[in-house]
């Protein structure tokens, strides 16, 4: 008989996502095949101002989310991997002597670190990984560090603490979604050889562009726009609150002229904004192509939006979802799951940290 689990995995982790619309999070299980299955799902909005470009302005109101989230799905999870925002997150790769003991090694990475991060090391918190050999020479090995403001650390453990959970994984968003990314990619058929992915996450109110070179993360760039904007136009052309303004987007219960005067105008606007990330890519590597885009945020659901940025880049391009190698649970509703899916990716990496801590 196989085991469900690998002795690896850390039962009873949840994925939680603390964006500026909502708390999003996803238990993922594994069934006796090793397929992975979605046990439970929840997106709690917040309101407005709660959460900031990642910042968490109104703390109380996001752990009643979070609470809330967890009571609905009535998991007994008692564990957490959350995620910083990739803005608030210093990384950089080094290269260390690879015959260093662990303690010199934390020496080296704290010495480098000062070169590199323009904080006091006692505000902030270090981590590192080490990656390999270096590519170039055997004797060294590359390694990865990454470094936050102790206090944007804090306001994560407190909103899960707060909760009533133990965070046990701090990861940053821009690896959740390259984990996702990678889910993603385990659906193509063996045909797609796409070397060059770009994976553009248009949120609520920034857009993100990563993209992903043989499986490494090449370049990323964030960029102030997001779905919140076409809420704004909607509410100040018809004179509704921005509450309304959003239902009404979500429903498509617009008048008539909206479709004409306010839709397909802001869609174009998203186009030429994913278009001038990549211009931005272009033109800072040496990158002169992507094979493949991949469209996932709120801000994407958008009809038509993958047919438009595919007509006007010239690259396959399709709607963020990572879900479709998995099964779900008796309490996932298929439907509505289908069409949260590409605003998931987030909770989904952080998820997937049960089975790869
Ligand atoms: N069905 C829909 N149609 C159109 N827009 C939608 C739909 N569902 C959500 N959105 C928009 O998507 C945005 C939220 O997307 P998402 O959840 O990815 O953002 P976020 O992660 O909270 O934001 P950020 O990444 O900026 O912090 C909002 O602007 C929302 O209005
Ligand atoms: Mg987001």
């Amino acid at each position: 008989m196989k085991l469900p689990f690998s002795n690896k995995s850390i039962p009873g982790l949840i994925g939680i996502d603390i964006s500026s619309s909502a708390v999003k999070m996803i238990e993922l299980d594994q069934d006796e095949s090793h397929r992975y299955k979605i046990a439970h799902y929840a997106i709690e909005s917040l309101p407005r101002d709660a959460v900031v470009d990642g910042n968490i302005i109104q703390l109380d109101i996001v752990i009643d989310a979070v609470r809330r989230g967890l009571r609905r799905i009535g998991s007994r999870t008692k564990l957490a991997a959350l995620a910083m925002p990739s803005a608030a997150v210093i990384t950089k790769k080094i290269l260390a002597p690879a015959e260093l003991g662990e303690d010199d090694l934390e020496i080296q990475v704290e010495t480098e670190a000062t070169q590199y991060i323009p904080f006091p090391l006692d505000e902030i918190n270090l981590d590192f990984q080490i990656i390999g050999p270096s590519a170039g020479n055997p004797d060294e090995l590359e390694i990865l560090i990454a470094a936050s403001r102790k206090e944007k650390i804090e306001d994560r453990v407190a909103i899960a603490e707060g909760a009533g959970i133990r965070p046990t994984i701090m990861d940053v968003e821009q690896y959740a979604l390259q984990a996702s990314c990678s889910e993603i990619r385990k659906a193509w058929s063996k045909e797609v050889t796409a070397e060059t992915i770009a994976l553009v996450d248009i949120g609520a109110t920034l857009s993100h562009l990563i993209v992903l070179h043989k499986d490494e993360i090449v370049y990323t760039r964030e960029q102030a726009f997001g779905g919140d904007l076409l809420t704004q136009e909607i509410a100040s052309r018809y004179e509704m609150s921005l509450e309304e303004a959003e239902l009404a987007k979500k429903h498509n219960d617009l008048p008539s002229d909206y479709d004409i005067e306010i839709f397909e105008p802001f869609r174009e606007t998203l186009v030429q904004e994913i278009l001038r990330l990549l211009q931005f890519f272009y033109s800072s590597t040496h990158f002169n192509k992507v094979d493949h885009i991949i469209l996932a945020g709120g801000g994407c659901l958008l009809q038509d939006l993958s047919k438009k940025v595919m007509e006007a880049t010239g690259v396959i391009t399709e709607l963020a979802n990572p879900f479709t190698l998995m099964t779900t649970g008796p309490k996932i509703k298929a439907s509505q799951f289908q069409q949260d899916a590409p605003m998931l990716l987030v909770a989904c990496g952080l998820a997937l940290r049960k089975f790869h801590p």
